[in-house]
């Protein structure tokens, strides 16, 4: 009895792990870039510009005071704005310490974001869809002529 059970759970947490289902609210790219919203409406990219930040849920309120305030989850957010404590997201890219990485250059050099993340605007659940693995990232550098010596990826900065 006790294996068959154990096997189930094991295949309802690889359910889990491919539907993503590990965000703390299911917040929607597709149902929300419908809404005509851009991507840089809520990822900011702040001085020195390696990071792409997450959006403030006081900016998601600005609609979410009127829209589906009902939903558990809306209050769960609601909640998050007034106490000032940001949701929790969980990290979906995430590259080794030993790897330099600044988003700020490579929107410079007009690199989508799409090439790196996937088609993130037709998806309800943003999984690792590309792996920004170092091949991946050699590939291009290599097309578009950019530094590929070790220490352009590799140096401390
Ligand atoms: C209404 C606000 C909003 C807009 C507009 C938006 N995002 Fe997001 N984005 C979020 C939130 C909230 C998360 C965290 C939850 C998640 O991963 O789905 C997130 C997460 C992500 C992640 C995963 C980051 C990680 O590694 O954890 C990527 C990649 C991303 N967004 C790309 C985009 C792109 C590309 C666009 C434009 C096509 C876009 N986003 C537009 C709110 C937004
Ligand atoms: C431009 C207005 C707007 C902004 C900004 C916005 N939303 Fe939404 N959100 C909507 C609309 C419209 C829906 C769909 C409502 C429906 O299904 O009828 C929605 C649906 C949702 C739902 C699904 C709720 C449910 O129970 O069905 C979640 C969760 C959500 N939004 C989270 C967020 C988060 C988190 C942010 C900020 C990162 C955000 N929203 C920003 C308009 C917005
Ligand atoms: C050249 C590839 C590339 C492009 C282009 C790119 N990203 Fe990323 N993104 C990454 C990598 C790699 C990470 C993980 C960074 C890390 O762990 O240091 C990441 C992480 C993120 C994160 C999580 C927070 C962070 O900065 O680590 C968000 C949100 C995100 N990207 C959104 C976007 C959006 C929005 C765009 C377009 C404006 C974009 N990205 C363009 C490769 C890219
Ligand atoms: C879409 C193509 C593309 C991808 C994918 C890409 N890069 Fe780049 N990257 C570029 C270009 C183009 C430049 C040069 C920009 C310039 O010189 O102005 C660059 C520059 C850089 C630099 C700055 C190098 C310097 O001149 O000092 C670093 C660091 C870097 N990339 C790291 C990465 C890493 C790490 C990844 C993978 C996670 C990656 N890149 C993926 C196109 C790309
Ligand atoms: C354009 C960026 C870039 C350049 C140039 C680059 N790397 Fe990497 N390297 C990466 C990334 C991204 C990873 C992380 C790979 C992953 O997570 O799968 C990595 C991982 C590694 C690792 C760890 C291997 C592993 O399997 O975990 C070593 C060792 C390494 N690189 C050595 C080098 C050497 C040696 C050079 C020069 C010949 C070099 N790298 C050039 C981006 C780069």
């Amino acid at each position: 009895m006790t294996p068959v059970v154990l096997r189930f759970s094991g295949l309802l947490l690889l359910a889990f792990e491919l539907c993503g289902q590990q965000q703390p609210l299911p917040y929607s790219h597709k149902t929300h870039l419908a809404l005509g919203l851009e991507c840089k409406t809520c990822h900011k990219n702040p001085d020195p510009g390696e990071l792409m930040e997450y959006p403030p849920e006081s900016l998601c309120m600005s609609c979410h005071r009127a829209i589906k305030t009902d939903s558990p989850h809306i209050k769960k957010l609601a909640a998050a704005a007034t106490e000032k404590k940001p949701i929790p997201w969980v990290r979906v890219y995430r590259l080794p310490p030993f790897v330099y990485f600044s988003h700020r250059v490579h929107a410079e050099a007009r690199a989508a974001c799409e090439t790196c993340h996937g088609p993130v605007r037709e998806r309800d659940v943003i999984t690792k869809q590309v792996a920004n693995d170092m091949r991946f990232c050699m590939t291009c550098h290599t097309a578009s002529k950019a530094r590929n010596d070790c220490a352009a990826c590799h140096e401390e900065r």
